[in-house]
């Protein structure tokens, strides 16, 4: 079979399992058993596939398929500079949270070597977008999860970052700092929303990464206790959250909150500092 032909059939079998982009799915899948990119592989539509080839694509085209994400299905997902791999243990990164890294970066933008936190590292995206884009930071990344944290370790031996990684349940307070700034992209998907979130969300990735009443301002108030004077606070906070997250702030006594939109235009980022 030819490359075009393998595109236009699995563009019709994800278009009819319900997938969002079901053509740049099939062009992705296609590109990833042939080895190319997606304009090498529109330069070479008229390829001919291997029995290899066409097996190893039916599988992923099943997968697809059955609404698994397509970030798992390839086993890895670009996040800012980085390739990071994930699996199911781990919730996909998002680029919404690379607002959420571009706004740590400006908080420690003028600190030489700025001890930082993240808490619910998940696949390490936000701490290792953070060691790789700068270096001399000192980053220390927790999460409940074991399996998260191995995705985690696993990540930074492929980047060659070092961070460092701890087992930590967020409800018991966070790990002594000081920290010059804590980040946390916490889980904050409410119980009863989960049904209305698409297939690959809400049957894919772990319930334990999304669903969470009270994550976000338990680490506002645990990171009030481990922050310098003057540190700061960054949160990732659900659409239409951010004037609640923002007023919790301002309650518990930090200063200069803002937010900032995602691309859509949507307040997903809330920041403040705790007052000097
Ligand atoms: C929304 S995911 C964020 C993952 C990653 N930081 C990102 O932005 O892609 C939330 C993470 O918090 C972790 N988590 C959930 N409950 C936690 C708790 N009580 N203590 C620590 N981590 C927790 C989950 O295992 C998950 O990895």
């Amino acid at each position: 079979m030819k490359a075009r032909r393998a595109v236009d059939e699995a563009t019709e079998r994800l278009a009819t399992a319900g997938c969002d982009s079901p053509r740049v799915d099939a062009e992705i899948l296609v590109s990833h058993v042939l080895g190319l990119s997606r304009s090498e592989l529109a330069l070479e539509s008229s390829r001919k596939l291997s029995r290899a080839e066409e097996k190893a694509l039916e599988r992923l085209v099943a997968r697809r398929e059955a609404r698994e994400p397509l970030a798992y299905v390839l086993g890895e997902w670009g996040f800012r500079r980085l390739t990071l791999g994930v699996d199911r243990r781990v919730l996909v990164p998002r680029s919404e949270t690379e607002i959420v890294v571009e706004r740590c970066l400006a908080r420690i933008a003028g600190l030489a070597e700025p001890r930082v936190l993240d808490v619910g590292t998940g696949s390490g995206a936000i701490a290792l977008a953070i060691a790789d884009e700068h270096p001399r930071a000192h980053v220390t990344a927790v999460d409940a999860s074991a399996g998260a944290l191995e995705v985690a370790g696993a990540n930074a031996l492929r980047t060659g970052l070092a961070i460092e990684l701890r087992e930590w349940d967020l409800y018991m307070g966070l790990p002594a700092g000081p920290w010059d700034l804590v980040v946390s992209n916490p889980p904050y998907v409410l119980p009863e929303e989960i049904e209305t979130l698409g297939a690959e969300v809400r049957d894919w990735e772990p319930r334990a990464a999304l669903v969470g009443v009270g994550a976000t301002e338990a680490v506002a108030r645990g990171a009030l206790d481990v922050l310098r004077p003057g540190g700061a606070l960054v949160l990732e906070v659900a659409a239409g959250s951010s004037a609640r997250v923002s007023r919790a702030l301002d309650v518990l006594g930090y200063v200069d909150v803002t937010s900032t939109p995602d691309l859509a235009g949507r307040d997903r980022v809330v920041e403040g500092a705790r007052s000097s």
